[in-house]
């Protein structure tokens, strides 16, 4: 498909792993209801939320675009011109939000920070120059040693996009992240502290106040920048769906507390995540690290929490 394009325009072509669920039959909604109905089934439940099924297929759109423009405004350019059934999900739209993750060239990242420029790579000839076919997919955006490809006049080339991996999928260019924030809620996200009652010269009541040193703050400032966009735990290669492992995700949400020298609960966060799906299951292979949009350096830092939980 294409759309909005003129002559001294430049192009993108997007390639987007679609997925559309399939229709829930009248018989498994029937069955549902029923008092007969199995509560739990091996391949029910969870599982069946894992791996949707549907129909997948891969659709390639190429639309003017200039270099600046983000991978989002591409979308949304689509979404408004070309295709509106196309689907993924954003909201803030300058990284604050952290709802527009998914892989681009196979890289978890976000939309809306990503541009045409960073992104869009020739299109690798099937074969090579010796008439060899090529194996593997779209090379990742720095590597220099991809091989060259034909670009049409006036194309900035070709950015291949997928729902964020290690998520279910629920529909084209949006996951199912809910895993993610399950474990999260679990380690209690929120400051457990023993406040200070200030009173007014009348003696009422005013504010608590939680007194900290800057240098206290320091100490998790960066971490509490995590916006839960799930672009770590998608790279994760233990993550993958939250099963085994509770995700790089929580952990810095443990760490931002643990740190925190104003909450009375660091032991107990500690007690949380000492656990074998929790920071017994990291492997440190760090590729969390990679691609943190908050600039959290979120492998560095799991390390040191392991240390903090062994040490105690
Ligand atoms: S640590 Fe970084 S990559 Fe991971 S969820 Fe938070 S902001 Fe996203
Ligand atoms: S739309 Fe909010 S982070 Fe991208």
């Amino acid at each position: 498909m294409s759309g909005g394009l003129e002559n001294d325009m430049t192009t993108v072509t997007l390639r987007v792993h679609r997925f559309t669920p399939r229709a829930e039959r009248e018989r498994d909604r029937a069955r549902a209801g029923s008092p007969f109905a199995r509560k739990s089934s091996p391949f029910g439940g969870d599982s069946a939320r894992r791996r949707p099924r549907g129909k997948q297929w891969v659709q390639e759109y190429t639309i003017a675009a200039r270099p600046e423009d983000t991978v989002l405004d591409c979308l949304l350019t689509i979404k408004r011109t070309v295709d509106p059934t196309l689907a993924f999900r954003y909201s803030c739209g300058h990284g604050m939000c952290g709802s527009d993750a998914v892989a681009i060239n196979g890289a978890p990242t976000l939309l809306c920070t990503a541009t045409v420029a960073d992104w869009a790579k020739p299109e690798a000839s099937a074969t090579d120059e010796e008439g060899f076919r090529r194996t593997g997919g779209v090379d990742d955006a720095d590597d220099t040693d991809a091989p060259s490809g034909d670009v049409p006049d006036g194309s900035l080339g070709v950015i291949e996009l997928a729902a964020l991996p290690g998520f279910p999928v629920q529909r084209d260019l949006i996951a199912d992240i809910d895993p993610m924030l399950e474990q999260i809620r679990k380690l209690k996200p929120y400051l457990q502290a023993d406040g200070v009652l200030a009173t007014t010269d009348e003696g009422k009541v005013d504010v608590f106040e939680y007194l900290q040193h800057p240098d206290q703050l320091a100490r998790y400032e960066l971490l509490s920048n995590c916006i839960a966009c799930g672009v770590c735990e998608g790279s994760c290669p233990v993550f993958a769906g939250g099963e085994a492992f509770i995700g790089p995700a929580a952990l810095i949400t443990a760490s931002r507390f643990i740190n925190d020298s104003r909450d009375t609960q660091a032991a107990e966060r500690m007690d949380a995540i000492d656990t074998a799906d929790g920071i017994a299951a990291c492997q440190s292979v760090r590729a969390c690290t990679r691609e943190c949009p908050r600039g959290i350096d979120v492998g560095e830092e799991i390390w040191q929490l392991i240390a903090q939980v062994k040490e105690r």
